[in-house]
């Protein structure tokens, strides 16, 4: 595996491949990788010739107050697990090397989508997010960009995103790995102490009661409700309780797709994460 850290670095690998027309699947990561992140880049390996995974802690999608500073930074254990499962090429740039000394004068918002959810609560977090993913893919060009479906929303606004801005790039959403309890895999839930750690898959239990319930055609409304009891009992400050269409429409019709969604808190710990209930086959 090559690591490159500068774009030219990054331009210099990918050139035989570029003039081979080798299909290059991309992976973006801030690091501290886990096996839902490992899994994106099987997923990618199966689908394109060549590699490239991103770690960047983007400091434009942190919030002042957000965990910027402590964001876990890995590099040399995630090296190590990306060679491991076949990366290609390792891209690791500064933030001088992203941003450059000068002011950014442009952002990429996407409207609609960004301001529901997670949105709320981290108000400018998803213009971060589209503008450094907006950047990396004109860095790397891939053919193929492989996102968690745990961060549903971020998936979302990316297609959104590839579809407005005319990006030649299929994306690709790979299913929430999770832990045998339950708890969907997140650099975050390094944060939980042990007891916090016990309390968390509470989040994926609520998630597939309320997907029974709702297939046996229990009112939405009490069903979001009950999720929300069920995490306050257990102990956490919740952000949110919500259901929306797989493009995060807002739910209009009784027998449509419709994904749940849950943002919770314990202690400082915040936990996303979602899951889609199918009405149709
Ligand atoms: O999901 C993430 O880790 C980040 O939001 C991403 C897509 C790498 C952009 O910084």
């Amino acid at each position: 595996m090559k690591t490159e850290t500068t774009i030219q670095g990054l331009n210099a690998a990918l050139a035989p491949a570029r003039i081979a027309r080798k299909t290059i699947g991309f992976v973006a990561t801030m690091g501290n990788l886990h096996q839902g992140h490992l899994n994106l880049v099987r997923e990618a390996k199966k689908l394109c010739d060549l590699v490239v995974v991103s770690i960047f802690v983007n400091p434009i999608q942190f919030g002042p107050n957000e965990d910027f500073d402590n964001y876990p930074r890995t590099l040399e254990a995630d090296s190590h697990l990306l060679a491991d499962v076949g990366c290609d090429v390792l891209f690791a740039p500064t933030i001088q090397q992203m941003y450059g000394d000068h002011e950014r004068k442009t952002t990429v918002s996407v409207h609609g989508i960004t301001d529901i959810l997670c949105g709320q609560s981290r108000p400018g977090h998803f213009d971060g997010v589209a503008t450094v993913v907006t950047k990396l893919f004109n860095i790397v060009q891939p053919n193929t960009a492989f996102f968690g479906q745990k961060d549903w929303q971020q998936l979302a606004i990316i297609r959104a995103m590839t579809r407005d801005l005319n990006f030649s790039i299929d994306i690709v959403g790979v299913p929430i790995t999770r832990a045998e309890d339950g708890l969907a895999l997140s650099s975050r839930n390094a944060y939980l102490t042990a007891e916090q750690r016990q309390t968390a898959p509470v989040i994926y239990q609520a998630l597939t009661t309320a997907q029974q319930q709702l297939q046996q055609h229990t009112d939405l409304q009490q069903v979001l409700a009950q999720i929300d009891l069920t995490l306050v009992n257990a102990g956490f400050v919740v952000d949110y309780v919500k259901a929306y269409t797989p493009d995060l429409l807002p739910v209009t019709q009784f027998d449509q797709d419709i994904v749940l969604f849950i943002a919770a808190k314990l202690g400082s710990t915040r936990l996303i994460d979602n899951l889609l209930v199918k009405f149709s086959d």
